[in-house]
């Protein structure tokens, strides 16, 4: 077990000092809370040991098995700045390494890759099979000798990361020693157990989306846990989902959101509709959820669609946010394209309405006249929540950061 430097950063007495005060007077009642204050939003270091304490430590998400829909495929991805590689390997698993070349460290898989038999180092061409075994080490031994016997290939195989998959999410639990998956997917899973058996579809190039925000990745996520901001953000959507149609989601510990209790969609002039899942309880023949899933996702589940968006937390006030839809396969064989075009449409203009006061937020935190703030005993429940999960991991977990995790 080694840690690395980086982490004295967040180990200086100052820092817990500071912490244990924030945590406080985040922990308390609502009516008496502030939230978490402006440095975790605003400074690099506060950004680190979020990763440290927060998202290492737990399960968090990193794309979608739809980016690698084949044996062979390969997904370069990036987690808090740390290089990764998504595959599916031959036997059709979705595994995760930690990208990067046993040899001289070069980047082993940069660009996205499909009909692969083996990930070949673009340097020296140390070749690994998909299972992440080290499989060939040209002129290791010198020109025509490939093999040496003071090197051991079984012992230089790639990283690979703790993974589980869930409605097509890949997360990874980068220390290896967090929580059992099923204990962390548990209690969403139960809540949308109608829809337990549908049949993901994803849309395609039609039901995919990136938004780059200038932002914390976590005022992205308090901005979803809320339906507070309908009126005044979104006045087309709150003109048929209005905001005394929402109630609030709140599962301390696990998710928050909000759901709405009219969820009728008309995507074309015809009347048309996307195919509901069959069986679902009547809930959800006119109500929708919106969950923000601690700590990186915003979920939607619908009676005709499932949305994932997807925070990349690329520096402490930089974000990018990925859209992914899935539709729910009825068994028919029919063409949706519009009406998934225009879904899309719908929900990244929801989207792009919410980048202004998301950066607007990320703006405010440089004031000194601001010290976390206050919340809506009514209306901010789930927003509150949010920043309990975070404090009580930032003050309760401690760094210990595995070699795997780095
Ligand atoms: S760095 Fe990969 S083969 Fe040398
Ligand atoms: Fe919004």
């Amino acid at each position: 077990m080694q840690e690395s430097n980086n982490l004295s950063l967040t180990e200086t007495a100052g820092f817990d000092a500071a912490l244990t005060r924030a945590i406080e007077r985040v922990m308390a009642p609502i009516s008496e809370a502030t939230g978490i204050p402006n440095p975790f939003y605003t400074d690099a270091a506060f950004h680190e040991a979020e990763y440290q304490r927060v998202f290492a430590l737990g399960w968090a998400c990193i794309g979608v098995g739809a980016d690698v829909p084949e044996p062979g495929d390969a997904l370069p991805v990036t987690f808090f700045g740390r290089p990764l590689v998504i595959l599916r390997d031959r036997t059709g698993q979705v595994r995760v390494f930690h990208n990067v070349c046993s040899h001289r460290g070069m980047m082993l898989v940069p660009e996205p890759a499909s009909r692969l038999r083996v990930l070949r180092c673009p340097y020296h061409h140390w070749c690994y099979g998909m299972d992440g075994s080290l499989q060939a080490t040209p002129n290791i031994g010198g020109a025509g000798e490939h093999e040496h016997a003071d090197f051991d290939k079984s012992k230089a195989g790639l990283r690979e990361v703790r993974t589980g998959i869930w409605f097509n999410l890949v997360f990874v639990n980068m220390s290896g020693d967090g929580a059992p998956f099923e204990d962390y997917i548990g209690p969403l899973a139960e809540r949308w157990s109608d829809f337990k058996d549908v049949k993901l579809v994803h849309g395609g190039a039609d039901s995919k989306a990136s938004l780059e925000i200038n932002a914390n990745w976590k005022l992205a996520i308090e901005n979803f846990c809320e339906s507070y901001h309908l009126p005044s953000i979104h006045p087309a959507l709150n003109s048929y989902s209005r905001l005394e149609d929402h109630f609030n989601i709140d599962v301390p510990g696990h998710f928050s959101g909000q759901g709405s209790l009219v969820y009728n969609p008309v995507l074309a002039a015809d009347g048309r509709s996307l195919p509901s899942h069959r069986g679902i309880s009547e809930q959800w023949e006119t109500g929708a959820e919106y969950a923000s899933f601690f700590p990186n996702m915003m979920l939607g589940i619908h009676k005709d669609h499932f949305y994932v968006v997807r925070l990349d937390p690329v520096a402490v006030d930089r974000t990018v946010e990925h859209l992914d839809i899935y539709y729910f396969d009825d068994g028919q064989v029919r063409d949706d394209s519009d009406l998934r075009r225009e879904n899309l449409k719908i929900w990244t203009t929801v989207f792009q309405e919410d980048v202004m006061v998301v950066e607007g937020m990320q703006k405010g935190r440089a004031s000194p006249g601001f010290e976390g703030g206050a919340f809506s005993p009514v209306m901010d429940g789930p927003t509150h929540t949010f920043h309990r999960w975070i404090a009580e991991r930032l003050a309760g977990n401690r760094p210990r950061v595995s070699q795997a995790a780095e």
